[in-house]
């Protein structure tokens, strides 16, 4: 039995809808529209029911030789469009390769990680550890081994941002020193800055931000004495704000250090003749300090007869203010690309 008229007519049409077909998209309309569920290939097998039993299967091959050969021109059609859609393609989406690039913006260290790495090389280079703390810290390390008990008034200095009743925002990085020495279980020596954020209850202005930076340091040894602790921040002063620098002790209250001291360094602005930097008085406080408190070395399992210690606590924002002549602390935190962007001069320039 050869092809019925009807088939090689459908045959003949669809060849001609496939080589139609203008897209990938037509053609997909062509296919369903020929070998779909209720295409007219689909559509042909369904005489098959009105013919003789002997004629049936000569039949149904033939209808599926009509479907092999519309699959074959839509494989092959399907390959010339996709390669001339890519011809296409290529031709329309050339790279111009003499624009010029979009420009990458190199940042600028930022000048508080600038300062806290400038105390912390000073500080390697004399034997010194880097420890980290904690920012959220327990009460009893921010304050109590720091012998300020719970009702003690010198808390009121650092106004604090509680969690709970037994934790906070540490205030300050001294609750690095407690911890250390717990941990180093009475072993001297202890030499170690802990640099860090800390916050405080503040309200925000030039001076003051709710989250600021210290680092802290302790030395903790026999024999150790406050010759030791001022000749170290000397030459922290010096290498700071240069080498004609004098520090000055002024005596203070902290309750973790015993004696404690409040220290400035000469004016570099006006070499100590008195400028609007120094308020007129031709010295600049930059940290507190002081021997460690018994209690403190006690606290943390350190015998005290045996062990003397000095800490000191600073705050870089403040140094790198100073050095730097930055005007508002905010300047730090609000991320101003235009302020972070001068940075990049100085590192340039290859400055400190
Ligand atoms: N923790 C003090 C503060 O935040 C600073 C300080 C003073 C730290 C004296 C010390 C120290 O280690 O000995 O105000």
């Amino acid at each position: 039995m050869v092809q019925t008229e009807e088939m090689s007519q459908l045959q003949q049409q669809a060849l001609i809808d496939i080589n139609e077909a203008a897209n990938e998209k037509e053609l997909q309309d062509v296919k369903v529209k020929y070998l779909g569920k209720k295409g007219s290939v689909s559509g042909l097998m369904k005489h098959m029911k009105d013919l003789p039993n002997e004629e049936k299967p000569q039949y149904g091959q033939q209808v599926n030789e009509v479907r092999q050969a519309i699959e074959t021109e839509i494989e092959s059609r399907q390959e010339l469009l996709a390669k001339e859609q890519l011809e296409q393609q290529l031709a329309t989406e050339k790279i111009d390769v003499t624009l010029p690039s979009r420009k990458m913006a190199i940042g600028a260290k930022h000048p508080l990680t600038r300062t806290i790495e400038e105390i912390e090389d000073l500080f390697l280079g004399l034997g010194y550890e880097i420890v980290d703390g904690y920012e959220v810290e327990q009460d009893y390390y921010n304050f109590e081994a720091l012998n300020l008990p719970k009702s003690h008034p010198a808390r009121d200095m650092q106004d604090s941002f509680y969690i709970t009743e037994e934790i906070l925002m540490r205030t300050h990085t001294s609750p690095v020193q407690a911890r250390t020495m717990e941990k180093r279980n009475g072993k001297a020596p202890v030499k170690i800055i802990c640099p860090g954020k800390v916050y405080r209850r503040d309200s925000d202005d030039a001076t003051h931000s709710h989250q600021f930076t210290q680092i802290e340091g302790l030395v903790v040894d026999e024999n150790i004495k406050m010759s030791d602790l001022k000749g170290t921040l000397e030459l922290l002063a010096k290498s700071l704000f240069g080498d004609e620098r004098e520090i000055r002790l002024r005596p203070s209250y902290f309750p973790f250090t015993e004696p404690s001291v409040e220290v400035d360094i000469s004016c570099f602005k006006c070499k100590g003749k008195g400028c609007n930097v120094c308020k007129h008085t031709g010295w600049i406080e930059i940290l507190g300090s002081g021997m460690v408190h018994p209690n403190v070395l006690e606290k943390a399992g350190y015998d005290s007869t045996k062990y003397t210690g000095f800490a000191f606590g600073m705050g870089p924002d403040r140094i790198a203010m100073l050095k730097y002549g930055i005007e508002d602390i905010r300047h730090f935190y609000t991320n101003d690309v235009r302020f972070l962007n001068q940075f990049k001069a100085v590192e340039d320039r290859g400055e400190q």
